[in-house]
């Protein structure tokens, strides 16, 4: 038995988490170390995602999401913004027919500012290649922020408020997430993050109320499906309470 197919056997499948949701940080670090520039981390982190998405597939996950570029990621050297969303891009082009033959749904979350209509049109081309697929739900978030995402479900919104539709009365938790990019998606239930650093960095803040976190010092390129399956090992002996006793 690999180390694998161990990790995989205790994993209790009434016990999955329904939706990870992974902040995937270190490329940068990762490079450093080897004396390499950041994007060759990057290009080495679209390793680390193909093994967990294989490993989701494996386990049965029904959702996984995974922060690719934020809305503050644009502050970044150009070299390095342009890297990545051709990285982004050409990722997807190389993926997507093995996703679907793995029965993924991909989708991509996140704003369109900033991201000219050309690279919109290709990133919705690809994806809908995937999207008769009944599998793992795959989501990329990128150019997400989550409070640029607040502040776009109240845009949305805004029309239905001028009509009386939405009023004080009636607007609650379940309306409002109607104008989330994650409409419909479930919240996350387990949120990883590599590379040591403790913080969310603006992802699914509205989502992630109720949802587990784990961090751990492993920077992405170095995180591969034991790692992804140790952290949901981790999960499984939570106690989740959401505020009752
Ligand atoms: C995460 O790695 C990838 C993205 C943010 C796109 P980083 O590039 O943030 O790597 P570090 O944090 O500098 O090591
Ligand atoms: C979060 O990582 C964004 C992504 C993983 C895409 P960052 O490296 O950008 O976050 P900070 O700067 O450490 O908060
Ligand atoms: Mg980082």
């Amino acid at each position: 038995m690999t180390r694998f197919e161990k990790l995989k056997s205790q994993i209790d499948p009434k016990k999955l988490p329904n939706h990870i949701a992974v902040i995937m940080d270190g490329n940068g670090r990762w490079a450093k170390k080897k004396g390499a520039g950041r994007l060759y981390g990057h290009k080495n982190g679209v390793e680390s995602v193909r093994a967990i998405v294989e490993a989701s597939v494996e386990i049965g996950l029904k959702y996984l999401t995974i922060y690719a570029f934020s809305t503050e990621n644009w502050s970044r050297p150009e070299d390095e913004v342009k890297g990545l969303l051709k990285l982004i891009l050409d990722s997807l082009v190389n993926e997507i027919d093995q996703m679907s033959k793995n029965n993924i749904v991909v989708r991509f979350i996140g704003s369109n500012d900033n991201l000219s209509l050309e690279y919109q049109k290709k990133i919705q081309d690809e994806c809908k290649k995937s999207w008769n697929n009944t599998g793992l739900n795959f989501n990329i978030a990128m150019n997400y922020g989550g409070r640029l995402e607040l502040i776009d479900a109240i845009k949305e919104m805004m029309p239905e408020i001028i009509s009386g539709d939405i009023n004080k009365d009636n607007l609650d938790e379940k309306i409002f997430e109607k104008y989330l990019y994650t409409s419909d998606i479930p919240d996350p239930d387990f949120m990883v993050r590599t590379s040591g650093e403790k913080r969310l960095s603006n992802f699914l803040i509205w989502q992630s109320a109720y949802t587990e976190l784990y961090f751990t010092d492993i920077l992405w390129p170095d995180f591969k499906k034991e790692a992804f399956l140790e952290a949901i090992l981790d999960f499984q002996n939570r106690n989740r309470r959401f505020g009752g006793v």
